[in-house]
C-alpha cells in the first residue's frame, strides 16, 4: 500500500497532526499497526430501530468488518440519516437527498480508502449511492436483504401489495377489522425489507444491476446464511477494490444505467427507479434522460413473476436465481463488457447462472408482460412528461377517456373520496394535485390513491389515476406518475377542472387533456403559486428540488465534487 494512500493523509507521518488523528482513534484500544497504511474502509450503515427494515444491521455489519479484516484491510463504521420508510413523516423520499448530503460529507470529511455502502429499506439505497458517487472512492454496496415470506391464513402475504388490497377490503366490508389487524403480524415476520419487487427490492435490484454489489446481492433473505457469507466477501471485496482503484465512475457508466433500465422492466420493478437512478446519474455525470427509461425498457419483457406485477415474493425469487438468472434470461439485451464491482465483467459474472423456477423467472418465450418496463407519456397534460407501469396496470384501462374528478390536495382527496355524492363512475379519471416534488413537498407516495367506496362496493378495483405525486413500489393499477412540471410551479395538471375530458393512450404514449388553448390560459392567469415561504429543511428542498424528469435531486448536489479535502482545521 503506498504511502499516499489517502487514509494516511490523516494518519501517516510523525507531524502533530498524524499524532491528533491516531492518538484519539487509538481510544478504542487499537494496535499501532492498524495504520501502517492498510487500507481503511469505511462502513456507512443506516441502522435505526425507526427504520425496521434496516434493524438487523448491527448484526450484519460484523460479518463485513470479519471480511474487511479478512482481507487487510481496517474497517471503521459510520452512522449516516436513516430514511425508513414506513414511519417517517411526512415522508422517506423528503429526505432522501439530505440523506445523500450527509453520506457524501461523511465520506469525503473522514480518513477512509474505500466504501462499503450498508442499504436496505427503500430510500437507504438510492440516498448511498448518490452521496459515494459524489465522492467516487472504490465503492461497494450490500443490501440488508428482504423478509422472509408472509404467511397468514394459510396463504402469502407481501409487503405493501397486499396492504392495499386489504385496506380496501375491510373499507368495502368484506373483510373485519380483526383480520385486518391479523394479518400485521404474518406480513412482516423476519428482519430485513419488503418481500415484494417493491422500491427496496428494485432499489437492491438496481444495485446488483449497475454492478455495484456482488452478484446475487438483491434477494437472499436477510436472515439466509448466505446473506452473512455475501456480507463477509463484501468485506473482502472491498479492500481488494481499494488496491484497484476501482472507483464508481469505472463502474456507474452509461451503459451500466442502460442495462439497469432493462433489468427494471424484466423484473417489473418499482416507477421509484427512474427518479432514483436519473438522480444517480446526475451525481455520477452520466448523460441519463426520462425518455431513455422508455427506449431502453419499454420493449423488454417483464419476466419475474413477483408482486406487485406478478404472484410470487423475494423468497421465491431468491431460490429461482435472483437478478443473476433474469440477466441470463435477457442476455443478448443487456451490454456484457460493463465491468462490476466483482472486479469482473458482467458476462464473466453470468457464467454458468441458471434459472431453477421457470415459474417464478419466466423466460422469453412465455413473460408475464410482453413489453415490460416503464412508459413515458407526453402531451398537453405533461409536457415533461410522466410514467406508468403497464405490468401493475389492467389492459382495458390503457387507452381511456374519461370526465376528471379533481382533488387539489391529499387533504382535500381524504376529506371527499368517500363522499356519497362525489360524482365519480368506473369510467371517470382521479386528478390529484399539488403533491409533486415541491408541492407536497417530498412527492408522497399517494398516486395510486384508494377508489372511492362506492366504487369498491359495486366491485370496481382500478381507475385511471394521474398525479404529480410518485407511488409505491409495491402498488398496482392504471396509475399515471410524476407528472411534469408538477402543479406547484405551475405544471397544466394544476389547470383541470372537474369534468374536463382526459385521454390516455399507453401505446401512443399520450396523455391529453382535451380543453381549449384560451381556456387553459384563462385558468392560467388565475392560478398563484400555493406556498408561504418556508424555512429550515422543508425551505431547502421547496427552494432548490428538481422537477420529476431530472430525479428531484437538489439543483446544487448535482455532480461529483471528489474526495480531495485540502484544508484541515488543527
Ligand atoms: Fe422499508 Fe418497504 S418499508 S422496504
Amino acid at each position: 500500500m503506498s504511502k499516499k494512500s489517502r487514509s494516511q493523509q490523516w494518519f501517516g507521518g510523525d507531524s502533530m497532526n498524524a499524532f491528533i488523528h491516531r492518538s484519539w482513534m487509538k481510544n478504542g484500544g487499537l494496535p499501532d499497526d492498524m495504520f501502517d497504511g492498510r487500507p481503511v474502509i469505511g462502513i456507512c450503515n443506516t441502522f435505526s430501530e425507526f427504520t425496521p427494515c434496516n434493524a438487523h444491521f448491527r448484526g450484519l455489519v460484523e460479518h463485513i468488518k470479519a471480511g474487511v479484516l479478512d482481507a487487510g484491510g481496517f474497517p471503521l463504521e459510520f452512522p449516516v440519516f436513516s430514511c425508513g420508510e414506513s414511519i417517517l413523516r411526512p415522508g422517506a423520499m423528503l429526505f432522501r437527498n439530505l440523506a445523500a448530503m450527509d453520506a457524501e460529507e461523511a465520506i469525503r470529511a473522514n480518513p477512509m480508502d474505500g466504501v462499503i455502502l450498508m442499504a436496505g429499506c427503500d430510500k437507504t439505497t438510492p440516498s448511498l449511492l448518490m452521496g459515494a458517487a459524489s465522492v467516487d472512492l472504490p465503492s461497494i454496496l450490500i443490501s440488508g436483504g428482504p423478509m422472509l415470506n408472509g404467511r397468514h391464513r394459510g396463504g402469502i402475504l407481501g409487503s405493501g401489495t397486499d396492504i392495499w388490497r386489504l385496506s380496501e377490503e375491510v373499507r368495502a366490508g368484506v373483510i373485519s377489522r380483526e383480520e385486518f389487524v391479523a394479518a400485521e403480524s404474518g406480513m412482516s415476520r423476519s428482519p430485513g425489507h419488503c418481500t415484494t419487487m417493491g422500491t427496496a427490492s428494485t432499489m437492491a435490484s438496481m444495485s446488483e444491476a449497475l454492478g455495484v454489489t456482488l452478484p446475487g446481492n438483491a434477494a437472499y433473505p436477510a436472515v439466509d446464511a448466505r446473506r452473512a457469507k455475501l456480507a463477509r466477501l463484501t468485506g473482502r471485496r472491498a479492500v481488494e477494490m481499494v488496491k484497484e482503484d476501482l472507483r464508481l465512475s469505472h463502474l456507474l457508466t452509461r451503459q451500466a444505467f442502460i442495462n439497469a433500465i432493462r433489468v427494471n422492466a424484466a423484473l417489473g420493478g418499482s416507477t421509484n427507479a427512474v427518479l432514483h437512478l436519473l438522480a444517480l446519474a446526475g451525481r455520477m455525470e452520466v448523460e441519463l434522460t426520462l425518455q431513455d427509461w422508455d427506449d431502453a425498457g419499454r420493449s423488454v419483457p417483464t419476466l419475474a413473476n413477483v408482486m406487485p406485477s406478478g404472484k410470487y415474493l423475494m423468497e421465491e425469487f431468491c431460490y429461482a436465481g435472483g437478478v443473476p438468472a433474469v440477466q441470463s434470461e435477457i442476455r443478448d439485451l443487456l451490454d456484457l463488457s460493463v465491468m462490476t464491482a466483482s472486479g469482473k465483467t458482467l458476462g464473466e459474472n453470468l457464467e454458468g447462472v441458471e434459472n431453477f423456477n421457470t415459474d417464478v423467472i419466466r423466460t422469453r418465450d412465455n413473460p408475464i408482460v410482453e413489453n415490460g418496463g416503464i412508459v413515458v407519456l407526453r402531451g398537453n397534460l405533461v409536457p415533461d412528461g410522466a410514467v406508468i407501469k403497464p405490468s401493475a396496470a389492467t389492459p382495458a384501462l390503457m387507452k381511456h377517456r374519461g370526465k376528471a374528478v379533481v382533488f387539489t390536495s391529499m387533504q382535500d382527496y381524504k376529506a371527499r373520496i368517500d363522499d356519497p355524492d362525489l360524482e365519480v363512475d368506473e369510467n371517470s379519471i382521479l386528478v390529484l394535485q399539488n403533491c409533486g416534488p415541491k408541492g407536497f413537498p417530498g412527492m408522497p407516495e399517494v398516486g395510486n390513491m384508494g377508489l372511492p367506496r362506492k366504487l369498491l362496493k359495486k366491485g370496481i378495483r382500478d381507475l385511471v389515476r394521474i398525479s404529480d405525486a410518485r407511488m409505491s413500489g409495491t402498488a398496482f393499477g392504471t396509475v399515471v406518475l410524476h407528472a411534469a412540471p408538477e402543479a406547484a410551479v405551475g405544471g397544466p395538471i394544476v389547470l383541470v377542472r372537474d369534468g374536463d375530458i382526459i385521454e390516455l393512450d399507453v401505446e401512443g404514449r399520450r396523455l391529453h387533456l382535451d380543453v381549449d388553448e384560451a381556456e387553459l390560459e384563462r385558468r392560467r392567469m388565475d392560478w398563484s403559486p400555493p406556498h408561504a415561504p418556508e424555512t429550515g429543511y422543508k425551505g431547502l428542498y421547496i427552494r432548490h428540488v428538481m422537477q420529476a424528469d431530472k430525479g428531484a435531486d437538489f439543483d446544487f448536489l448535482v455532480g461529483c465534487r471528489g474526495s480531495e479535502v485540502a484544508e484541515d482545521s488543527h
